[in-house]
């Protein structure tokens, strides 16, 4: 018997499956649900989700047989650390040592993501958890798709970053956090935007490392230390390699 291709789904198709007709009922739930709790589709909390929303299947596709089915497996690797400590040189560098091994990468910077898709966020403690909340579901999702995720991020927060890998193992994807301990002083000295410089002057409030919180990672997957970047790549790609569920997916199913 021809065992089926990765890329057609094994199980039923959640959509067209007969517990589908199982819906309704769910519909019902929600609408008794969203007029207990504020109404379909109203009720919602600051930067919570709609009532009306329903889980669905995410894919239909686990990320074991889109690994068999691609040669690879996605994953994030999340970078935190100080403001100036490293995490864009580093991350850039990544990206680009991945892609000359032919390994689809893709990164994700804290600036980039401040002027896009969380332009209407602050740096107040709600604001930057809410910014690591959905800078890990893109992860998520990309690293679903097969990419190496490359997340640089202050994410200042344990708690936050614990949620992140969370997020990931519940998918069933791998999940490195990366902490670059470079020392306050080494980064204030850098101080590439200027903005330690105007924390200290009072001009900017909450910076991180100044009057800003920076919970230091207690058991990331790896600890980098002020070296040359080339150094960073080599043992960030070693610990990518030990990784066998990165290195080795399955064989494809026919
Ligand atoms: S995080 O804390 O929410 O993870 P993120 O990495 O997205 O921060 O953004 C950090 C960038 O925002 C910094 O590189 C810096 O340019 C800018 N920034 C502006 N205000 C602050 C602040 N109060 N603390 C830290 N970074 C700030």
């Amino acid at each position: 018997m021809i065992a089926p291709s990765p890329l057609t789904r094994s199980g039923p198709n959640p959509w067209t499956h007969p517990r589908r007709k199982g819906y309704p009922k769910l519909a019902a739930f929600a609408s008794e649900f969203g007029t207990k709790f504020g109404g379909l589709g109203g009720g919602k909390a600051k930067h919570g989700y709609s009532t009306g929303v329903l889980d669905s299947p995410a894919s239909s596709i686990s990320p074991r047989q889109r690994a068999a089915a691609l040669g690879f497996a996605g994953a994030t690797v999340w970078i935190t650390a100080l403001p100036a400590a490293g995490k864009t040189t580093l991350a850039a560098a990544l990206e680009h040592e991945l892609l000359d091994r032919r390994r689809p990468a893709y990164r994700i910077d804290g600036d980039q993501v401040r002027r896009e898709l969380c332009r209407d966020l602050g740096f107040d403690h709600e604001s930057r958890t809410e910014n690591v909340r959905r800078v890990a579901h893109v992860a998520r999702m990309l690293a679903d798709a097969g990419l190496v995720t490359i997340v640089a991020l202050i994410s200042p927060y344990a708690e936050d970053r614990e949620q992140a890998r969370q997020i990931h193992a519940d998918a069933g994807l791998a999940f490195l956090e990366i902490f670059i301990d470079t020392p306050l002083e080494l980064c204030e000295r850098r101080d590439p935007k200027g903005l330690y410089a105007r924390a200290r002057r009072g001009e900017l409030k909450g910076f991180t490392g100044v009057d800003g919180a920076y919970e230091r990672p207690a058991h990331p997957d790896l600890r980098l230390e002020p070296e040359p970047v080339q150094r960073w790549i080599r043992r960030v790609c070693d610990l990518l390699m030990a990784d066998r569920a990165l290195t080795a997916p399955p064989t494809r199913a026919h």
